[in-house]
């Protein structure tokens, strides 16, 4: 489906229903396919909404300086444009960096929060200078350069050696975004400010997932962003790297089940 949100044709999944809306923000290089197994799997106990954000899969990137508040923003547009006052949000890594954005420019709009393999903290001073040397790769040799030094850190080990196709379309689903859209979160990224302090205040039911097995943004960090959120609980998929719900649904899927029974209507 398509929608236009502020002048950009944002392209989207939406189960309808009249469950809870749940809001899925993807990742980094992803897009709302991600989400395909969350959209098959919860219509039943929510109105599952998965956009993708601009610049990647099928939303074109949008004019402008792009930033995890731009990209929050659109969110916000899209429930506007829905006709929805109020959902859960959530998103997987840096769809987790939007979620919080959203959650500091939109509180009022915002039901619970679900934050998948994500962190509060800024980049590091290391982590900045990564993200421009990615920006250069994808400048110089397309995306599907940064997907193939990414993959491995996606999916377990073991996943990743039992389910070759698995892992084979999910490279293809990395190395199809676009430069643009790259380019553009990579530097959103590297500049995306502390989403401790606003955490801090967070007043609505929050849920943190994470894969017991992801390096990339480790179950430390998750006990962190859960000990800096007033009530949250801590969600650990085993058997899953960085992208639990798409590495181990059903787990995933039970835990996000649950925290939806457990709001109010
Ligand atoms: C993601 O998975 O969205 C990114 O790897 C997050 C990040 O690089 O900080």
């Amino acid at each position: 489906m398509r929608i236009d949100v502020r002048g950009t044709a944002t392209a989207y999944d939406d189960t309808g229903g009249p469950g809870t809306p749940l809001v899925l923000v993807h990742g980094f290089p992803l897009d709302r396919r991600i989400w395909a197994a969350q959209v098959r799997g919860l219509a039943d106990v929510a109105r599952v909404i998965a956009p993708d954000l601009p610049g990647f899969g099928d939303t074109p990137a949008s004019r402008g300086a792009t930033s995890m508040d731009t990209y929050a923003a659109g969110v916000a547009g899209l429930l506007e444009a829905l006709r929805i006052d109020t959902a859960v949000i959530g998103g997987v890594s840096m769809g987790g960096y939007v979620t919080m954005a959203f959650q500091r420019g939109f509180a009022s709009r915002v039901r619970g929060l679900v934050l998948v393999d994500t962190r509060a903290g800024p980049d590091s001073p290391e982590a900045r200078k990564a993200r421009d040397t990615a920006a250069a790769l994808a400048r110089a040799e397309g995306t599907g350069a940064v997907a193939a030094q990414m993959i491995d850190k996606m999916l377990t080990p073991e996943t990743a050696r039992a389910n070759p196709a698995m892992r084979r379309s999910l490279l293809d689903l990395m190395s199809s975004q676009s430069v643009d859209g790259v380019v553009a979160a990579l530097a959103a990224m590297r500049d995306r400010p502390d989403s401790g302090p606003s955490n801090a205040r967070i007043a609505v039911p929050t849920l943190v997932v994470c894969g017991a097995a992801d390096t990339l943004i480790p179950p430390k960090e998750s006990e962190s962003l859960r000990d800096g959120i007033p009530g949250a609980r801590l969600s650990l998929i085993p058997d899953a790297g960085h992208l639990p719900n798409y590495e181990q649904p059903e787990a995933f899927n039970r835990a996000v089940r649950e925290f939806v029974a457990t709001l109010p209507r």
